[in-house]
């Protein structure tokens, strides 16, 4: 059930580091991508947004992600004159994105190149009303800028003061773990953290990026842990989902775990999204989620998440209901030294291996 965090410390307070870094991020992040009017019609309204931000900082949390698009800027400018009001910038973690700006048709207000991450930059820092952002991200691969080109531009940034710490998100394994090994060998900003499409609904990502982020000693920072309200008992057989922040339809997988979510909620009396959030905290302790929200009742709800302990009947019913085809190569060679099938029953059946599972 719930355990009881240490009543001294508030819940958001126990701070994580932020992967191969020393800077120090709550164990929640709070996405304010709803944030602003321009986008209402495929996020909802967001009315409670000061007191969201409030309540969040009060539990202790620290850390809030944007990207400069959102709302067509509204996000970052909401969140630059609340910050300017309550005088806590320096308080806070501030990351945001860039790889698609609001320059229209301007062939150059697109992709990870110097020009447009320079200036995408500059227009953050104006909206944000601020002189440094702690966390840029490349927001999506362009699959075009040479990853020498982003990472060199991303030096730049961090020794002109303008960012702290540089990451990626929405990017193929491969792209991230080379633009690491570059910057090591060149003596640039390492990649401090990932964020992608990561949740009960979707583990997609346990494929080729989570074994990455883990040897590359990268954050797992991801969004969508809610499946945008997926599985919250919201959607039930036979009705559309609304089409709200990539939320397209519920399949039957989707139905029966959520039969699943809400059969342990039932038993622990707590919400299914706070068994949703539970179950990625318990199945990956490292990670740091991103939490959408629209009420200030939706975040309490996903900051009492963080004391549920699920047993390991539970994790096993939701792993099961869950689980993913890896396929090629770990159906092959399996995702460590002892599974494949190769090394075990080719003349040494009779020896114990070691094993550093990358699961
Ligand atoms: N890097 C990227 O490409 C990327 C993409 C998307 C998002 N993000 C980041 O991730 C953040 C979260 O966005 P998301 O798309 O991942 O959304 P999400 O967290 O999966 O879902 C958020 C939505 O779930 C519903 N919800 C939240 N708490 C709930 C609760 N306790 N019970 C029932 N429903 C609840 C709310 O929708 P209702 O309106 O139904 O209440 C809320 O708007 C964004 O703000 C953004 O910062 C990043």
């Amino acid at each position: 059930m719930t355990d009881q965090l240490s009543s001294q410390v508030p819940p958001l307070a126990h701070y994580r580091l932020l992967g191969n870094s020393g800077l120090r991020v709550s164990p929640l992040c709070l996405g304010c991508m709803g944030y602003g009017k321009s986008w209402q019609d495929i996020m909802g309204e967001h009315v409670e947004n000061e007191a969201i931000l409030d309540t969040y900082v009060e539990a202790g949390g620290n850390f809030l992600d944007m990207a400069n698009k959102y709302n067509e800027g509204e996000t970052e400018e909401i969140i630059g004159e609340w910050m300017k009001k309550r005088g806590n910038r320096e308080r806070m973690v501030i990351a945001t994105k860039f790889s698609i700006g609001m320059r229209k048709n301007d062939p150059n207000a697109v992709g990870n190149h110097r020009k447009n991450m320079i200036s995408a930059v500059k227009d953050s820092l104006k909206r944000l009303q601020t002189d440094y952002i702690d966390l840029l991200y490349v927001h999506f691969w362009d699959f075009t800028t040479p990853i020498e080109e982003v990472m060199s531009s991303f030096h730049d940034l961090i020794s002109a003061g303008k960012v702290h710490y540089v990451a990626f998100s929405d990017t193929p394994a491969w792209v991230v773990a080379k633009a690491n090994t570059i910057a090591q060998f060149r003596g640039w900003p390492h990649v401090a953290a990932y964020q992608g499409r990561y949740s009960l609904s979707d583990r997609t990502m346990e494929r080729e990026l989570i074994p990455m982020l883990r040897s590359e000693k990268i954050a797992h920072v991801p969004w969508g842990v809610l499946g945008q309200g997926k599985l919250t008992g919201k959607y039930q057989r036979g009705m559309q989902p609304k089409i709200r922040g990539g939320i397209t339809q519920m399949t039957e997988k989707d139905f029966q775990l959520q039969d699943v979510v809400t059969d342990i909620a039932k038993q622990l009396n707590v919400s299914n999204s706070q068994i949703v959030l539970a179950w990625m905290l318990n199945h990956q302790p490292g990670t740091i989620p991103i939490v959408g929200c629209r009420t200030t009742a939706q975040l309490k709800e996903h900051i009492q998440a963080l004391g549920i302990r699920l047993n390991s009947e539970q994790m096993k019913r939701l792993n099961d209901a869950s689980a993913i085809e890896l396929g090629f190569p770990h159906d092959f060679i399996g995702q460590g030294f002892k599974q494949n099938p190769i090394i075990k029953y080719r003349g040494n059946e009779n020896i114990e291996l070691d094993d550093v599972p990358l699961q």
